[in-house]
């Protein structure tokens, strides 16, 4: 994929919400340096919240990495803010259903969801990665109506065919899919051969 900014480097921006599974983002930020992305990063202060909770870390620390860049979450003034400022990809990873409700209905309150309304009247690519169990009906509603305004919807549920060993594996699993959609080249877990079912070993 071809960079747009920060000398050439593609670049992305993350918006982690209040949604379980924080250690999406965590990952996630990681592959993307890894890399060589570089990532707008919006913590709203649920997502904040489950950050510590589930990962023990703040948000300043997750962004502490080369080519992070921590966006305040209130700042409707930032460069995401801006279609006028070109972004490769935006991801919001986990996505709460509130954001998802905001998002759907045109609502930009904050910068994540701003930065998720720009990517879509820009028509850029936005990868949205909900977590929740069971679905409400509005939130099914609104993530159908983002589908076919050309979201990707991007659950967190990973898959159990590749014999997972442990959390990080099923977390990996779900990055895979968020890389794969980015087009980024990667190693992340095990790709389907066709070969599995009725193998001998
Ligand atoms: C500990 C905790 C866990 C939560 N888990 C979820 C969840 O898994 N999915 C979800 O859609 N909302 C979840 N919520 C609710 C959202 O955080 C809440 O809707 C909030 O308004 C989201 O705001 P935001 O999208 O601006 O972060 C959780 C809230 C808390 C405090």
């Amino acid at each position: 994929m071809e960079g747009v900014c920060r000398d050439g480097m593609p670049e992305a921006v993350v918006a982690l919400t209040g949604a379980s599974g924080a250690q999406y983002c965590v990952r996630l930020i990681e592959a993307l340096v890894e890399h060589k992305w570089s990532v707008n990063l919006i913590v709203t202060s649920t997502g904040a919240i489950n950050l510590d909770l589930e990962c023990g870390i703040t948000p300043r620390e997750l962004a502490d990495r080369e080519g992070v860049n921590l966006e305040d979450n209130e700042n409707l003034a930032a460069r995401a803010a801006s279609g006028s400022a070109r972004f490769d990809a935006y991801v919001i990873c986990p996505a709460s259903g509130t954001t998802i409700g905001k998002i759907a209905a045109g609502i930009s309150d904050n910068l994540a969801t701003r930065s998720a309304l720009v990517a879509m009247k820009e028509r850029r690519k936005l990868i949205v990665i909900p977590r929740e169990a069971p679905y409400s009906t509005p939130h099914l509603k609104a993530m159908y109506n983002l589908s076919e305004w050309g979201v990707v919807i991007l659950p967190a549920s990973p898959g159990f065919y590749h014999s997972p060993r442990d959390i990080g594996d099923l977390v990996d699993f779900v990055v895979a899919r968020i890389l794969d959609q980015l087009d980024i080249e990667h190693s992340l877990g095990k790709r389907w051969t066709g070969e599995e079912v009725g193998a001998e070993d």
